[in-house]
C-alpha cells in the first residue's frame, strides 16, 4: 500500500514532535512499539502518565479501555488508539446493564472494579483498581465493608484469599491467562526444575498455586530483574519478556505455555491489532480518536480519582 517504503520509525519521531505528542504502551504491545514509546508500563503507571503528561496528543499503544482511562484522566487532550477494535475479553463479559442489576441486588455492597471494564461499568462503580494497587486499596476499607468485585473473578479470588475477604465476585475471565495448562506447566517445570514461575493474578488459581510470584506486569517485571535464579518462567502475556530480556539478557525467559506446549496461544489478541502502520497513521491523521460523552466521563471519573488518591 502507500505506506511501503516509509521509514515508519523515523515517520513516527517527526510526528511525535510535530504534533507534540506523546506515545504510551502497554507491556503487552509488540516489541517495536514498546521500543519507540516514550513511556512503557502497566495499567496504573499508564493512567498516572496520562494524567500528568503537558503533550497536546496522547498515543496509546494498548486496549481501549486503557485508552479510554487517558481521555477520562485528560479531557482537554487528543487521544488516539491506532486500531479502535482492540477490546478486552474481560470488559465483554461485564455488560453494563447486567452490572447494574448486580449492584442493585445487592445495596449495601460497594464496587470495588477492575479497571479492565468499560466506562458504563467504571461509572457505576465507587472505586477502581488495577492489579497492582488492588491490594493496597482493599486495605484501607474496612474488614466488615461488603464489596462487590468484578469483572475479574481470578484476581478477585486472588485478592481473597491473599488478604482473608470475601468479596462477592463478578463471574469474568481474560481469555489470554485462561488459557496456561497446568499440566503442560508441570512438564516445564520438570525440565526447569530451579525456574521460579511470575503470574499475573488474571490466572486461574490451578496456576497460580504452581506460581513463586504473583503480581502486575509491572510486579513481575521487577522480579525477573532482582529473583537470584537464571531460568523464569513467565505465566502472563509474552510479549512482556521483551522488556526483561533488555534489562536482564543474560538471563532466560520462558513463556508459560497453553494447551498446546508453546505460548503463542496466550498472546493478546486485542493488543496484537496495534501496529508500527497504524500507530504511524494515527499520528499522521489524529484519528481514530477516543470520545466520551462529558456526563459519563465525569461518574466515571469519580471512581477512578477515588483509585489514583487511594493507590500513591
Ligand atoms: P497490568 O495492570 O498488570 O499491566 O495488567 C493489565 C492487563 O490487561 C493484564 O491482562
Ligand atoms: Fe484484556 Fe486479557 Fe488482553 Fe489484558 S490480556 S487486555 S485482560 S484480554
Amino acid at each position: 500500500g502507500s505506506l511501503t517504503g516509509l521509514d515508519l520509525r523515523a515517520e513516527i519521531d517527526r510526528l511525535r514532535t510535530e504534533k507534540n505528542a506523546v506515545i504510551l504502551a502497554h507491556y503487552y504491545q509488540k516489541p517495536e512499539l514498546q521500543d519507540i514509546a516514550d513511556f512503557v508500563g502497566d495499567s496504573l503507571d499508564l493512567s498516572k502518565k496520562a494524567a500528568e503528561t503537558d503533550a497536546d496528543v496522547i498515543a496509546f499503544c494498548g486496549v481501549r479501555f486503557m485508552a479510554e482511562v487517558a481521555k477520562i484522566l485528560s479531557p482537554d487532550k487528543i487521544v488516539v488508539l491506532p486500531d479502535m477494535d482492540a477490546g478486552c475479553s474481560l470488559e465483554d463479559s461485564c455488560p453494563p446493564d447486567q452490572f447494574k442489576a448486580f449492584r442493585e441486588a445487592h445495596p449495601d455492597h460497594i464496587a470495588l472494579t477492575y479497571i479492565n471494564s468499560s466506562i458504563e461499568v467504571k461509572a457505576l462503580s465507587d472505586i477502581i483498581v488495577t492489579s497492582s494497587s488492588a491490594e493496597k486499596i482493599l486495605s484501607q476499607i474496612p474488614m466488615d465493608q461488603k464489596i462487590i468485585f468484578g469483572p475479574d473473578k481470578h484476581l478477585g479470588g486472588y485478592i481473597n484469599r491473599k488478604m482473608g475477604r470475601d468479596m462477592l465476585l463478578w463471574p469474568g475471565v481474560c481469555i489470554v491467562h485462561e488459557a496456561f495448562s497446568e499440566t503442560e506447566l508441570l512438564k516445564l517445570k520438570a525440565l526447569h526444575p530451579d525456574a521460579p514461575v511470575a503470574a499475573h493474578p488474571e490466572c486461574p488459581p490451578h496456576v497460580l498455586d504452581h506460581s513463586d510470584y504473583v503480581g502486575s506486569t509491572s510486579g513481575i517485571l521487577n522480579f525477573a530483574k532482582t529473583f537470584p535464579g537464571d531460568t523464569l518462567i513467565v505465566a502472563t502475556e509474552p510479549h512482556i519478556i521483551h522488556q526483561m530480556e533488555k534489562a536482564v539478557p543474560h538471563k532466560q525467559f520462558i513463556g508459560a505455555p497453553g494447551a498446546d506446549g508453546n505460548c503463542n496461544c496466550n498472546i493478546c489478541p486485542y493488543m496484537a491489532l496495534n501496529t508500527m502502520e497504524k500507530l504511524y497513521v494515527s499520528l499522521r491523521d489524529l484519528e481514530p480518536r477516543i470520545e466520551i460523552a462529558e456526563p459519563l466521563r465525569l461518574s466515571a471519573k469519580k471512581s477512578l480519582d477515588a483509585m489514583l488518591s487511594m493507590a500513591s
